[in-house]
């Protein structure tokens, strides 16, 4: 009869042991060990798993000139944001796991995607809603699709032989976490069990050629849920991203096997499913007003896409004793140090303000050529000095207060030409830009921020 044992099993790299250990001596990680309970029995289930991976595939070591150059069979999905994600359409056989927060509107994609793909047959399975569930849920995105098979299921042996019956040509799992194996183990959800579940749809995977669609829960940290191992077993892992307050939805590629990770794509949630947005930037600036003192636009880069947006400042005097600094998706102590350079190296007095920071539309960008529209809008605002509606911004602020040169220039420029901008302010170390002859943008190639606020601020 199978006993219960307790283990402890590292969720950065897998690593058991028995006892509870701090540090874990195999990938060096902190406090990661957590306890398993599994079953143990003479005929170790867990080795099964491996014997069957080790067995399966017989193959023989081939010398590089004599291994055919593969072309990657991908499959366009219908869905162009998606298509860019995954660098160009999916990869037959390739895992794909799609992580993000509850109720960010993974099942959605994924349903949508089932539903709009065309291929002869999709398998849609979940381990977390009925069939019935499902079917309401793919009448509110109203598309039908003949070719759809729901499976309301969570042992991954049922679900695999089911996929293998049906010959499904594309496989969704939703989600990860739900999953058990008929030689299980522990629990669904823990490490032990998502490694080994991983493992069987990965096979499953390669042996038929199906591409694989996982999706995976994400912890309050963000991490994904389950060993970190899940991660670098899959061939692409995407990330699903959003403020539930706002509809704008951005799907990241954190790791492609079959392209670049410098992917981003944005999708606006709809009354009927996920809408992909073509145009961000004209979408973030349409509220903006040019009599508002406190705006300023930047022309930031997520990935190798191009995003305009707007950064808002609001400066007033301060009713408490200690002033207070908030700031909505931009860094604290960022705008901590950029307020302490405009203080020191300009004579703006910041110290008895009280200083809100937003960037609008709830989207969070990790671009450091934000600095620049953030300095601007602060000065704005202190100085209740709208800015002209026509120029945007581009570049990082130093501690000497000097302008600092970004990243892809040509691309920023081009971003905010075809919005229609006048003038962009960048720095003067990005050097001679060669723009296109038909281009009229005017360049405004700063030194430090005095030089921005005497350029900009003194003429307007
Ligand atoms: P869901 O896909 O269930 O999220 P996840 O699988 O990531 O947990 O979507 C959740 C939210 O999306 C839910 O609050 C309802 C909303 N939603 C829409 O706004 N429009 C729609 O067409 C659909 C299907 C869902
Ligand atoms: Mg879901």
């Amino acid at each position: 009869m199978a006993k219960s044992k307790t283990i402890f099993i590292c969720s950065a790299c897998g690593t058991n042991s028995a006892k509870w250990i701090g540090h874990c001596p195999s990938c060096g990680e902190w406090n990661t060990y957590q306890e398993e309970q599994i079953l143990t029995s003479n005929n170790k289930p867990e080795d099964q798993v491996w014997k069957k991976l080790i067995h399966s595939e017989p193959s023989k070591p081939v010398r590089l000139d004599l291994i055919k150059e593969g072309v990657l069979e991908r499959i366009e999905t219908q869905d162009v944001e998606l298509n860019r994600a995954l660098g160009g359409g999916l990869v037959k056989g390739s895992v794909i796991l799609l992580a993000g927060q509850p109720g960010i509107g993974k099942s959605t994609l994924l349903l949508q995607l089932a539903l709009l793909v065309r291929l002869q047959k999709v398998l849609y399975v979940s381990g977390e809603e009925s069939e019935e569930q499902i079917k309401i849920r793919a009448q509110r995105l109203n598309h039908y699709q003949q070719n759809c098979y729901l499976y309301s299921e969570i042992n991954i042996d049922r679900i695999l032989q089911e996929a293998a019956k049906l010959k499904a040509e594309l496989l969704i799992i939703d989600s990860i976490q739900t999953l058990i194996g008929d030689n299980s183990t522990s629990i669904p959800g823990s490490i032990s069990q998502i490694r080994d579940c991983t493992h069987e749809i990965i096979r499953f995977a390669k042996e038929s050629s199906t591409p694989v669609f996982i999706i995976g829960h994400i912890t309050k940290e963000g991490d994904i849920a389950g060993p970190k191992l899940l991660e670098h077993m899959v061939d692409t892992v995407l990330h699903f991203e959003g403020d539930k307050h706002y509809s704008y939805r951005i799907l990241r590629t954190i790791k492609n096997r079959f392209g670049s990770t410098d992917e981003l794509s944005l999708y606006q949630m709809s009354h009927s499913g996920l809408v992909p947005v073509a145009n961000p930037s004209e979408l973030l600036l349409s509220q903006h007003d040019e009599r508002l003192s406190g705006s300023a636009i930047s022309s930031t880069l997520e990935g190798l896409r191009p995003l305009l947006v707007e950064t808002q400042a609001l400066v007033g005097s301060t009713v408490y004793s200690t002033p207070q600094r908030v700031s909505t998706g931009f860094d604290n102590r960022k705008l901590s140090m950029l307020l302490a350079v405009l203080e020191k190296r300009c004579g703006f007095h910041f110290g008895i303000q009280d200083v809100f920071l937003n960037i609008a539309g709830g989207i969070k960008i990790n671009d450091p050529a934000l600095d620049l529209a953030v300095v601007a809008s602060l000065i704005s605002s202190l100085e209740d000095h709208p800015l002209h509606r026509q120029i945007c911004f581009a570049g990082e602020v130093g501690l000497s207060g000097e302008i600092r040169a970004v990243s892809r220039i040509d691309l920023r420029i081009q971003e905010a030409e075809r919005q229609g901008f006048k003038a962009i302010c960048i720095s003067k170390f990005n050097g001679n830009i060669t723009l296109s002859k038909n281009s009229k943008i005017k360049i405004v190639q700063l030194n430090t921020v005095i030089e921005l606020y005497e350029k900009v601020f003194a003429k307007a």
